[in-house]
C-alpha cells in the first residue's frame, strides 16, 4: 500500500493533481505542467509544479526562440532532472544539464530553449495567485476533459509574465552563472559523520522566506526529528533510496520522490544507499544553524560541551532534528 506521504514524480497519474498544456504558435505542445502541491499560507509556500518541457522542433534556432521574460513577483527554484537546455539570463547564455538547479528572483530576466525533453521541477513562493486562477484549476481538476477547453482557459487571468527583448547573450561556462546552483559547488558545506550538508540557496535570496539545503547521505545514516516537529517539511529524494517512517507509515523513497510531511507528524529516516535529499520546504534555518554550530564547536569547545547549548541553537534556528548519525 503506497503511503500518502510519498509522491513519485514520475507517476503522473498519482503525483499530478491536475495539469495544463502550453502550446507554441504552430500548435505543437511546448510544455505540460503537473500540479503537485498547492501553495500554502500568506507567502504561498510549498507550491510545487512538475513540468515536462518539450524539445524545440528540429531546425529552430534556440537563440531566436527562448522567450526572454521576467516576473514581477515571486521566487522560483527549478531542478533539471533530465535532458538539456540553453539558459539565457542576466546577459549570459549557458548550458544546463541534469543535476543543475536554477534559482530565480523577481524581475530577473530569463529565457530557456530546450534542446531535449526536460523534467523541469519547480518550487515557488510569494507569487500572486488570483481566486479566478484557483477556480479555473478547480473546474479542470473535477472535469479533466476541460483542460484543453479554450473557453475555460480564457477565464484564467494573465500570468505574471512580462516579455523582454532579445539580447546578445554572451555564452559562458555554467559555473559562471550565479543563478545556476549545483551540489558539486555549494555556497557552503558542513561535513558530519555519514552526511554532508550543502547550502545551495541562501535565505536572503528568497526574501527571507526559505532556503535550499541538500543532505548527501552515506548508506546507514539516520536522522530522527523531535517528537512533534513544529514545522511542516517537504523533502526531495533526488537520488538514492531512503527509508522513512512518518507517523505509522513506513516506506522507501527512491530517486525523484517527494516526501510530504505534515506539521507535528513524528518522523525519521535511514539512508539505504548513497542518497541526495533536498529540504524543499526550507523552513529550517540550516545555513545559520550549521554556521553557528560549527563556530561554537571550533572556537569554544567548552561551551559546546555544556548541556543545553546546542538545544538552544536548534530552537533559535527552527532545527527540529533530535539526533542524527551512522547506525551503530
Ligand atoms: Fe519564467
Amino acid at each position: 500500500m503506497p503511503s500518502e506521504f510519498l509522491i513519485d514524480l514520475n507517476e503522473h497519474k498519482t503525483a499530478w493533481k491536475g495539469s495544463a498544456k502550453h502550446y507554441r504558435p504552430d500548435g505543437s505542445t511546448a510544455s505540460e505542467a503537473g500540479f503537485v502541491i498547492p501553495a500554502e499560507g500568506p507567502r504561498h509556500m510549498f507550491w510545487m509544479l512538475d513540468t515536462i518541457m518539450y524539445a524545440l522542433p528540429d531546425g529552430v534556432n534556440p537563440d531566436e526562440n527562448h522567450m526572454p521574460h521576467e516576473h514581477r513577483h515571486g521566487y522560483e527554484t527549478f531542478f533539471v532532472d533530465s535532458g538539456k537546455l540553453w539558459l539565457y539570463i542576466d546577459g549570459m547564455k549557458c548550458l544546463l544539464t541534469p543535476g543543475d538547479i536554477l534559482h530565480l528572483q523577481a524581475t530577473q530576466i530569463h529565457g530557456m530553449a530546450f534542446l531535449e525533453d526536460v523534467k523541469w521541477r519547480g518550487t515557488y513562493h510569494d507569487y500572486i495567485i488570483s481566486d479566478d486562477a484557483r477556480a479555473v484549476q478547480n473546474v479542470m481538476k473535477h472535469m479533466p476533459e476541460t483542460r484543453d477547453d479554450k473557453d475555460l482557459q480564457k477565464l484564467e487571468p494573465p500570468m505574471d509574465f512580462i516579455p523582454r527583448e532579445r539580447f546578445l547573450f554572451k555564452e559562458v561556462p555554467t559555473e559562471q552563472c550565479t543563478a545556476v546552483r549545483n551540489p558539486k559547488r555549494p555556497l557552503a558545506e558542513y561535513k558530519f559523520e555519514g552526511v554532508a550538508m550543502k547550502v545551495l540557496v541562501q535565505r536572503w535570496e528568497n526574501g527571507g522566506a526559505k532556503e535550499l539545503c541538500c543532505a548527501e547521505m552515506e548508506p546507514g545514516f539516520t536522522a530522527e526529528w523531535v517528537k512533534y516537529p513544529k514545522i511542516r517539511e517537504l523533502l526531495y529524494v533526488r537520488s538514492g533510496e531512503v527509508k522513512f517512517k512518518v507517523m505509522n507509515d513506513e516506506f522507501i523513497a527512491y530517486s525523484e520522490c517527494l516526501v510530504n510531511i505534515p506539521k507535528f507528524a513524528p518522523h525519521s529516516l535511514e539512508a539505504l544507499t548513497k542518497s541526495e535529499v533536498y529540504d524543499l520546504g526550507g523552513l529550517t534555518m540550516w545555513s545559520s544553524f550549521l554556521h553557528d554550530y560549527t563556530s561554537i564547536k571550533t572556537y569554544d569547545p567548552e561551551r559546546f560541551a555544556k548541556p543545553g547549548v546546542i538545544d538552544e541553537l536548534k530552537v533559535k534556528f527552527d532545527c527540529p532534528i533530535k539526533c542524527m548519525g551512522m547506525m551503530k
